[in-house]
């Protein structure tokens, strides 16, 4: 039987695809929803539907599914714009606020979605929520010889901070600058702008998975009468 998560993640990857056009540049993002947004906008390249087509990507496995799909890469130093970016998220608010970092890209995520006339965003109807921080933990990337003060601070903020581990807790997951993430649970972000600089503001934090104002079009799959749907 199909997945119905994987299902919504596939169409509303395909849906947002569809809407990159000929001689641009595209943000690719990050996650499991923007790799079906990647492998579409690839296989939109191989039919000849859209032509010069360049992708940025927001971290390693974006950059190796580019690859993998035959989608150019450019670097920032190389373009002075970025046409659109199409990203997954964690949670997204009524104001189309974001959690983001559930991979441990928010860094480049932010980087390049920000940077984008049009950034969409791709997730499933279990990723909206009324307030930030009601089902997912705050990911903030830390440099490593600051994690137990930035752990200190995080708490003073009311948050609850832990280190984020790897596969069987072998070890701490290492970000794509080398760096580690503390997942931080706040029972409610009241003020996600306020939040998002104050955490920012600590020292060693290189960045955190809040993004107020970035968003632009968030592209929601549903299961409707048992089919998927936009
Ligand atoms: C990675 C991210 C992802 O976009 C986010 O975790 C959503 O992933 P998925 O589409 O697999 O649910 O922010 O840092």
């Amino acid at each position: 039987m199909s997945d119905p998560v994987k299902t919504m993640k596939q169409e509303v990857g395909r849906a947002a695809a569809a809407r990159v056009k000929s001689d641009s540049i595209v943000g690719l993002g990050s996650g499991s929803t923007a790799a079906y947004a990647i492998e579409y906008i690839g296989d939109r390249l191989a039919k000849g539907e859209i032509k010069n087509v360049v992708g940025v990507p927001t971290s390693f496995q974006s950059e190796v599914l580019a690859k993998q799909f035959n989608i150019p890469l450019v670097t920032l130093d190389a373009i002075d714009h970025i046409d659109v970016a199409i990203d997954g998220a964690d949670e997204v608010d009524p104001d189309k606020n974001l959690i983001k970092g559930g991979g441990a890209a928010h860094t480049r995520e932010k980087v390049v979605d920000s940077l984008a006339k049009e950034f969409i965003v791709v997730v499933d109807e279990g990723k909206l929520v009324d307030k930030l921080g009601s089902t997912f933990l705050l990911p903030v990337e830390v440099i490593p010889m600051a994690v137990a003060p930035v752990m200190r601070s995080l708490a003073k903020l009311g948050g609850k901070p832990e280190l984020r581990m790897g596969v069987k807790k072998a070890g701490p997951v290492v970000t794509d600058q080398g760096n580690l993430v503390i997942d931080v649970k706040f029972d409610h972000i009241k003020n996600p702008a306020e939040m998002e600089k104050e955490i920012n503001n600590l020292p060693g934090v290189l960045e955190n998975g809040i993004f107020v104002g970035v968003a632009d079009i968030i592209m929601v799959g549903k299961i409707v009468d048992g089919k998927p749907e936009i």
